[in-house]
């Protein structure tokens, strides 16, 4: 196991300052930030040589300028709440519609705005904040702590832990964009991915869940044997016209959380990336929404350039008593843990 080092990456505008965190275990290496809990880099071994196969950023002002949460910690509520608002214990909460009519990851400033305060104990980087009570229109103080590690087999396991001294909403993940052929490579041509997930959360206009499940079986959602992206894309189904591309819940499971289970498995480029989680659900997004944001070394990430595995509470769940639930009552811990291995692909 390695071990964490810590750089300054400078100043936020409103004069913070963020730290670069970076571990080398083997052949593999990450950096992380205190701002947003960003993963900036993760490199894995490929034939020829290192590649980095998530997107992001060399400068912090071009994090704090991004609005497409890449590499981010995603918080209070990652995903949409529908119509912005929610009910607990009888009382509305209202909340920033930033999305259309809905919430999106956590509001105007989420946790991937902040600048958490990190530490280095052992292989563990533990990101902390306390995000206050009535933040972004959330109730309860809400304590986060998030940890990253990277072991010499190429695993990056995300540990999320969360209290709460009021009841409350609380749905964490982590947004990274994915290219298995590099974070600069601007196409996932080549690439298959397999979801083991028999059903997805079908959303309407605005990109929020129906209710309804969705058997995936005769779709290009039926990922249970591995499909290269460009050819489910290809497919027309109005789902997929819906999100652009893939931009939905895939149901893993219908418990608020279950034990470490693989998800999902992308294959391609030479390498098998493989995210397993305790989380009920897994947002499959084929960043759509890429405009040809300038990234890491000059980059230009387009739409449909990489994928994220947002492993997570289904969307909007607070609105569906048929979904897990996403309340965290006051005093309960929250925990989960989702991992992502990236090796080379035996022939
Ligand atoms: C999530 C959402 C997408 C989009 C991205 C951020 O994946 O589901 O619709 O908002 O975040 O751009």
């Amino acid at each position: 196991m390695g071990e964490w080092v810590r750089a300054s990456f400078g100043f936020t505008a409103g004069g913070e300052e963020v730290s670069a965190w970076t571990i080398r275990a083997g052949e593999y290496s990450a950096r992380v930030l205190s701002y947003g809990g960003v993963l900036q880099s993760f490199s894995v071994p490929a034939p020829e040589g290192e590649r980095d196969i998530v997107l992001g950023f060399d400068t912090l002002a071009e994090y704090e300028a991004q609005d497409k949460y890449i590499g981010a910690l995603v918080g209070r509520v990652a995903n949409r709440i529908g119509g912005a608002s929610f009910t607990l214990g009888g009382v509305r909460y209202p909340l920033a519609a930033n999305s259309g009519p809905n919430c999106l990851h956590g509001g105007r400033r989420g946790f991937d705005r902040a600048v958490w305060r990190g530490e280095a104990r052992g292989e563990l980087l533990v990101l902390s904040r306390r995000s206050p009570d009535g933040e972004e229109g959330f109730p309860g103080t809400l304590e986060a702590e998030v940890s990253y590690s990277l072991s010499p087999a190429g695993e990056l396991t995300i540990r999320y832990f969360a209290k709460s001294d009021r009841d409350t909403l609380c749905n964490l993940t982590n947004h990274s964009y994915f290219n298995l052929a590099g974070h600069g490579a601007g196409s996932l041509a080549g690439q298959s991915i397999r979801v083991n997930a028999r059903a997805i959360t079908p959303i309407d206009q605005t990109g929020v869940p129906t209710g309804e499940l969705m058997p995936v079986e005769g779709t290009p959602f039926d990922l249970t044997r591995g499909r290269p992206f460009l050819e489910g894309l290809a497919e027309s189904h109005p789902q997929l016209a819906l999100g652009s591309g893939y931009d939905h819940n895939f149901v893993l499971h219908t418990a608020p959380a279950g034990p470490l289970a693989p998800a999902a498995e992308v294959r391609g480029a030479g390498l098998v990336l493989t995210c397993e989680t305790t989380q009920p659900g897994l947002q499959l997004y084929t960043a759509n929404f890429l405009a040809g944001e300038r990234g890491k070394g000059g980059a230009c990430y387009g739409p449909r350039s990489a994928f994220c595995l947002e492993a997570q509470c289904w969307p909007d769940a607070i609105h569906h008593p048929g979904f897990p639930s996403p309340v965290l009552r006051a005093g309960e811990e929250y925990r989960h843990i989702t991992l992502y291995r990236a090796v080379r692909e035996e022939k």
